[in-house]
C-alpha cells in the first residue's frame, strides 16, 4: 500500500522514493520528507512545531505547511488566497486559517486530505496520487464553498512542493521566445521568490512549465527534484527560499489578473501538478517523465507516427490543388506516409489577414473542394492531414461579420490585432458549439487522418462582456473551452491524430497531450538552432511527440544529411520545397526516410540518453535505447567550430552489462559493460553528423 495514516503521518511510496507529511499538534499539515525511499514509517522524522523566535518570526511562519492559506502570521508564498464579503460585518475578509479536517484513502495510491478554515465553511481537498513505476507524485486541489457567502478565489495553486531544508539549490528552468523555445537556464536560488510563468493564455514560448532543483547533479548523476503542470493556459511556478532556509516550489494557475467566483456549493478543481525525485540526474528525471507521458497521457499510446510532409515552407499561403498534388507526388516518391496541407486552403485566405474562421475550402483554389487533392494523395499511398487555427478569426471573415461579439476585447477600447487576427472567446458555449460543429463537418466530409491545431497570437485586452461570473475567470475558462472543443472532436473522431502548435512551441505541456499526440516545437527549422531547442524540449516531453521537419532553412551552409539526422531524432517530417530539390537530394532523402523507418520504434518506445549537450561544446549526441537493452541508436552531430579536434568519445548508456553488442563503424564486438565504460571514437568534420546503430549479437 502506498499511503496510510498512523499517528496522522501520511506516506506516498513509489518504487524508489518516499514522500511524507503529517498533521502537527497545531492541526496543520506539515511536510516531513521527500527523497530516496524509506520503506518503513518508523524511519520518517516526526513533526515538530518550530519555536517562536520573536514576534516577527512566529511558529506558523516557520512551519513547512504542505498547503497554506493567506492569513495570520504566514508570510511565505501562500497556496490559497481568498476574499469574501461578510454582510453581517459589512466588510471584506481576507484571512484563511487552514487546519486538518479529515483524510480519506481513495485507493492504494490515492489519498485525499481535507482542510477547513477555522471559522468559515470552506473545504480544501488536497489530492495526492503516487505513480510508483515512474517515481512521480501527482497533486491537485479542489475547493468547495460550503457557506452562504460568495467567495472570490484570488490564488489557488495545485501543489506546493517542499524540498529538504537548509540546502543551497540551483534552479533550472527554460526561457525562450518565438523560434527560440526551450532554452535551458541554471541559476542559484537564494532568499525570496523566483517566478516563471505564462500570462499569454497559452503555455507560451517564453517559459516552459518545467522546473528542477539540485545541489550537485549532472545529466546522469546526482539528486534532482523536478516537476511540471498539466495545463495549457496561464500558469506560474514560484520557487522560494524562506527566511528559515526552506525551499519550496508552488505550481499552479497564474494568479496574475485572476479571480474565480465560488457561489454556495460550488467547487473549483485545479489541474494536476506532477513532480518527482531521482538520484540519477537530469537524464533519469526526463526518462521518468517520458515514460509517464507515453504510457499514461497520450490519446493514442504507442503509435508509430507516419513520416509526414508539410507544405507550409514550400508554398506558404499560395496553395491550390495543382501545387499540392505536385508536392505530394514528390513526397510519396521519397517514402512519405502522410501529406499535410498547411495554412492557406480555406475561404478567402489569400494573405494572412483574411479568412480565419471560415473553415471551408476556398472556391478559387479548390474548385472541387478538397476531394480532388485527397484522392490524389490517397492514390500516391499516403494519408491526408490539414491545418486549422480554430481559436482565431480575422475581422475580414464571414464569421466575424456575423458574430463580432465573439471576440475577446473590451467595448469602446482599441483592440490589438496581431498577424491581423483576433481571438474567439472559447469560454463562451456558443463559440465552442460553432467550432465543434464546423470542424466536425469537415472531418465527416473528408478523409482526414491528421489535424494540425495552430494558435498564432497571444491574448490582449482580455475583456469578456457576457461573463456569468468574474470576467477574470476568462484565464481558466478559455483553456477549459479549448479542452472541451478538442475533447468533443476527439471523442467523435477517435482515429484522427492531432498536433498541438502555437506558432511553433507556444502550446507544449502535459495538459494538451491528453488531446494531441504530437507537438510542433518551433517555427525555427534550421538544424543547428534546433539542437538546443530539441534538447530543452526533451527535459519534460518525450521525443515520441516531437515533430521535426527537414526544410530549406540553412541549406546553403548545412548539408541535407545533417538536416535529416537532426529531424530523425524525433517524429520525422519534411517541409522543404521539393520542387527545388536536386535529383541527388531527392535520392538522399529517400535513403534517410528508409533508414528512419528502421529506427523510429526506438524513438517512440526507447529510453533517451542525452550523451553530449549542445550547450557544452561543438558535439551533440543523443541515444535512444530499447527498454530491454537489445538495441540502440546514437545520433552524433558536430556544429561548425574552427580548430576543434574532430574526435568525440561516445559512451553509450542503457545497454545490458553482460550482453555482447556490435556498434556501427567499430570493428569489434564487446560487452555492454565494455562499451558503456570505455566508449567508442567517432570522427566528425564540421557540420557532419552520424547515425550509429548498436545491436546485441
Ligand atoms: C505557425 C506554424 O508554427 C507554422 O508551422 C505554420 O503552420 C504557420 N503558423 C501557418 O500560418
Amino acid at each position: 500500500m502506498s499511503t496510510f495514516d498512523q499517528n496522522q503521518t501520511y506516506l506516498l511510496q513509489t518504487d524508489h522514493t518516499t514522500y511524507a507529511f503529517a498533521v502537527n499538534a497545531d492541526g496543520r499539515t506539515q511536510h516531513l520528507y521527500w527523497g530516496p525511499k524509506i520503506a518503513d514509517a518508523a524511519g520518517i522524522p516526526s513533526p515538530v512545531i518550530p519555536t517562536e523566535r520573536s514576534s516577527f518570526d512566529m511558529p506558523h511562519h516557520q512551519t513547512p505547511e504542505e498547503y497554506s492559506g493567506y492569513g495570520g502570521v504566514n508570510y511565505t508564498d501562500p497556496s490559497l488566497k481568498i476574499s469574501f464579503g461578510d454582510p453581517s460585518l459589512g466588510t471584506t475578509v481576507r484571512d484563511l486559517d487552514l487546519r486538518f479536517f479529515e483524510a480519506s484513502q481513495i485507493d492504494d495510491h490515492t489519498l485525499r486530505i481535507t482542510l477547513r478554515d477555522q471559522l468559515f465553511t470552506l473545504s480544501v481537498d488536497l489530492h495526492y496520487r503516487a505513480h510508483p513505476k515512474y517515481d512521480l507524485i501527482e497533486r491537485w486541489v479542489s475547493i468547495r464553498n460550503d457557506s452562504d457567502l460568495e467567495i472570490q478565489v484570488e490564488r489557488v495553486v495545485s501543489a506546493r512542493w517542499i524540498l529538504p531544508i537548509e540546502r543551497r539549490y540551483d534552479f533550472h528552468h527554460m526561457h525562450g521566445r518565438h523560434a527560440e523555445e526551450f532554452q535551458r537556464v541554471q541559476e542559484p536560488l537564494t532568499y525570496g521568490i523566483k517566478r516563471i510563468e505564462s500570462k499569454r493564455v497559452t503555455t507560451s514560448h517564453h517559459h516552459a512549465p518545467w522546473w528542477a532543483l539540485e545541489e550537485a547533479a549532472g545529466e546522469e548523476f546526482g539528486e534532482v527534484w523536478f516537476g511540471t503542470l498539466a495545463w495549457s493556459g496561464n500558469w506560474m511556478i514560484n520557487a522560494e527560499v524562506t527566511d528559515y532556509d526552506s525551499t519550496r516550489v508552488s505550481v499552479g494557475w497564474n494568479d496574475w489578473d485572476s479571480a474565480y467566483k465560488l457561489k454556495k456549493g460550488a467547487v473549483a478543481t485545479t489541474p494536476s501538478a506532477f513532480a518527482g525525485y531521482t538520484g540519477g540526474g537530469f537524464g533519469a528525471a526526463s526518462r521518468q517523465m517520458h515514460a509517464y507521458v507515453n504510457e499514461n497521457i497520450l490519446p493514442h499510446k504507442g503509435i508509430t507516427h507516419p513520416v509526414l510532409y508539410n507544405s507550409w515552407e514550400a508554398t506558404y499561403f499560395d496553395v491550390d490543388e495543382t501545387s499540392q498534388i505536385e508536392l505530394a507526388k514528390k513526397a510519396a516518391a521519397m517514402g512519405v506516409e502522410l501529406f499535410v496541407m498547411d495554412d492557406g486552403w480555406f475561404h478567402n485566405r489569400v494573405v494572412d489577414n483574411a479568412g480565419l474562421g471560415d473553415w471551408r475550402p476556398d472556391a478559387k483554389k479548390f474548385p472541387n473542394g478538397l476531394g480532388g487533392l485527397i484522392s490524389a494523395v490517397k492514390k500516391f499511398g499516403m494519408d491526408f492531414g490539414l491545418w486549422l487555427e480554430p481559436e482565431m478569426v480575422n475581422p475580414d471573415s464571414d464569421l466575424y461579420r456575423a458574430h463580432p461579439d465573439w471576440v475577446i476585447s473590451f467595448p469602446n477600447r482599441p483592440r490589438t490585432e496581431a498577424r491581423g487576427q483576433l481571438i474567439l472567446n472559447l469560454a463562451m458555449s456558443e463559440v465552442q458549439a460553432y467550432l465543434v460543429d464546423t470542424i466536425a463537418k469537415l472531418l465527416a466530409e473528408y478523409d482526414i487522418s491528421f489535424i494540425k491545431w495552430d494558435m498564432n497570437r497571444n491574448i490582449s485586452e482580455p475583456g469578456w462582456q457576457t461573463s456569468p461570473g468574474d470576467a477574470r475567470e476568462l484565464w481558466v475558462r478559455y483553456t477549459e473551452g479549448v479542452y472541451a472543443v478538442w475533447g468533443e472532436l476527439a471523442r467523435r473522431f477517435p482515429t484522427v491524430i492531432w498536433q498541438s502548435c502555437s506558432g511553433g512551441g507556444g502550446r507544449a505541456d502535459w495538459g494538451i497531450l491528453r488531446y494531441a499526440d504530437q507537438v510542433w516545437i518551433s517555427d525555427n527549422t534550421e538544424a543547428v538552432s534546433r539542437l538546443s531547442i530539441q534538447e530543452g524540449f526533451t527535459q519534460f516531453m518525450p521525443a515520441s511527440v516531437m515533430e521535426a521537419w527537414v526544410t530549406d532553412w540553412g541549406a546553403a551552409k548545412v548539408p541535407l544529411g545533417f538536416r535529416f539526422d537532426v529531424s530523425m531524432s524525433g517524429i520525422l517530417g519534411i517541409g522543404g520545397n521539393l520542387n527545388h530539390w536536386r535529383e541527388d537530394e531527392l535520392t538522399l532523402a529517400a535513403e534517410k526516410v528508409a533508414l528512419y523507418k528502421t529506427i523510429r520504434h526506438l524513438i517512440v518506445g526507447g529510453d533517451l540518453y542525452r550523451l553530449l549537450s549542445p550547450r557544452e561544446g561543438a558535439i551533440t549526441a543523443a541515444q535512444y535505447t530499447a527498454k530491454d537493452g537489445s538495441e540502440a541508436v546514437v545520433f552524433v552531430y558536430r556544429v561548425f567550430q574552427i580548430d576543434l579536434k574532430p574526435v568525440a568519445i561516445i559512451t553509450p548508456r542503457g545497454l545490458v552489462a553482460d550482453r555482447m553488442y556490435r556498434v556501427d563503424g567499430q570493428n569489434q564486438i564487446r560487452s555492454g559493460e565494455g562499451w558503456m565504460n570505455s566508449g567508442f571514437r567517432v570522427t566528425l568534420g564540421n557540420l557532419e553528423s552520424k547515425i550509429i546503430k548498436i545491436e546485441a549479437v
